[in-house]
């Protein structure tokens, strides 16, 4: 359906946990805040139930993240229930990847269709720096998972987070040898992500063409950054080298825009959340572990469903589900149609009020003061 503003939202990212294995200093470094208890967090069937209200508004596009997806049991067959709802394209899911090698059979099996692996280094000293892995070997073990999924046929993505000092060369080296697309994200203001530095792609792209001076723009967008990146002259000296058709490539649905470098297998991308403003074209919203539907990264705006799925009867007793004794084919899950246009009304009217636009140039005008391991990145 379509939000207020016209924008088209067929997108929904599914927080399944806001646990985590690992504690990026830009997360939870000091492990989770307000952990929230178990009976709070949606049970899977909870989670469908509301994905099919959200399938026949519009939404086509799921991604499955957490804190850390896969340390939640049943990850992947979730997924491969995600997958058999009507109307639902396509299921993706986000992770650290720690654990992506061991559950790589149950996701393929569920027929994921793409995997976004977040690692910000390739350096192992960097990586138990930046996320407190107190093991060995992580960066190896992620790098493996990476590698393993793409060789199985899997769209993988390897998500990094700008800070100072990242090892941007040797991640984007990640894309040539395997066909896997390098992303680099700004750093958002959101939890602990304030305390650090501006990071701005336009400046990382500038140093970039230096290093890749024949990289191709791949679509508009990408074009546009890299005029705001090296300047108009220099800008269409890199795209006059390169035909309208291939600058024209869509690649992805999401806001990332991406480059080509000739004799690489992967793409490098640019997911500009601060600098590059994409609101106008945003088609997604977000639902958190605990059944809140987030409208906006920046905002608290949403809809509880949680409490829809769980209302109270008018006795203030519980529901006939909540306590089993409900009659026959009452239980969650089943038909239960005024609870369902119920579901359905209220997310509307969350979707129809999804704020303009982020304000992370103006961090004090932020509603959201949770951690992003709480809202699913
Ligand atoms: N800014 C940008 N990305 C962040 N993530 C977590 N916190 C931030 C932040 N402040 C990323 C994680 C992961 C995704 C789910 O969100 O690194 O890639
Ligand atoms: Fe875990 Fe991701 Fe947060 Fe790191 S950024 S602590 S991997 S949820």
């Amino acid at each position: 359906m379509k939000d207020c503003f016209g924008r088209e939202i067929d997108y929904l990212r599914i927080s399944i946990t806001d646990r985590c294995n690992l504690r990026c200093r830009y997360c939870m470094p000091d492990g989770m805040s307000g952990k929230v208890c178990h009976e709070d967090v949606l049970r899977y069937e909870e989670f469908l139930r509301i994905v099919r209200a959200a399938s026949r508004l519009g939404i086509r596009h799921l991604k499955v993240t957490g804190g850390e997806p896969l340390v939640r049991r049943g990850c992947s067959a979730f997924i491969g229930a995600l997958k058999a709802v009507e109307g639902i394209q396509t299921v993706t899911l986000t992770t650290n990847g720690l654990l992506l090698r061991e559950n790589l059979d149950a996701l393929v099996q569920a027929g994921v269709d793409g995997i976004n692996v977040s690692l910000d280094t390739t350096d192992p000293q960097q990586y138990r720096l930046i996320t407190g892995d107190s093991g060995t070997g992580g960066v190896e073990e992620v790098s493996a998972a990476v590698f393993a999924a793409a060789e199985r046929g899997i769209r993988v993505k390897v998500n990094a987070v700008t800070m100072p000092g990242t090892d941007v060369l040797s991640l984007i080296s990640y894309a040539r040898e395997h066909p896997v697309d390098v992303r680099f994200i700004e750093m958002m203001p959101i939890g602990y992500g304030r305390l650090f530095p501006d990071s701005d792609n336009r400046r990382l792209l500038a140093r970039l063409a230096e290093v890749f001076p024949d990289m191709e723009p791949e679509s508009e967008a990408a074009l546009e950054l890299l005029l705001e990146a090296v300047g108009r002259k220099r800008a269409f000296s890199f795209a006059e080298r390169h035909s309208q058709e291939r600058i024209t490539k869509k690649h992805g649905e999401g806001p990332a825009v991406y480059f080509r470098i000739p004799g690489y297998q992967g793409s490098v991308g640019f997911i500009s959340a601060v600098h590059g403003k994409f609101c106008s074209s945003c088609n997604r919203i977000r639902l958190t572990s605990t059944g809140f539907l987030k409208t906006c990264l920046c905002y608290d705006q949403g809809a509880d469903l949680r409490a829809v799925l769980r209302e109270m009867t008018p006795d203030g007793g519980p529901s006939p589900e909540a306590d089993g004794r409900g009659q026959a084919g009452r239980t969650l899950g089943c038909a239960e149609p005024d609870r369902d246009l119920r579901l359905e009304e209220v997310m509307r009217a969350a979707i129809l009020n999804k704020p303009a636009a982020h304000c992370f140039e103006t961090p004090d005008q932020m509603t959201e003061h949770h951690e992003m391991s709480q809202i699913g990145g």
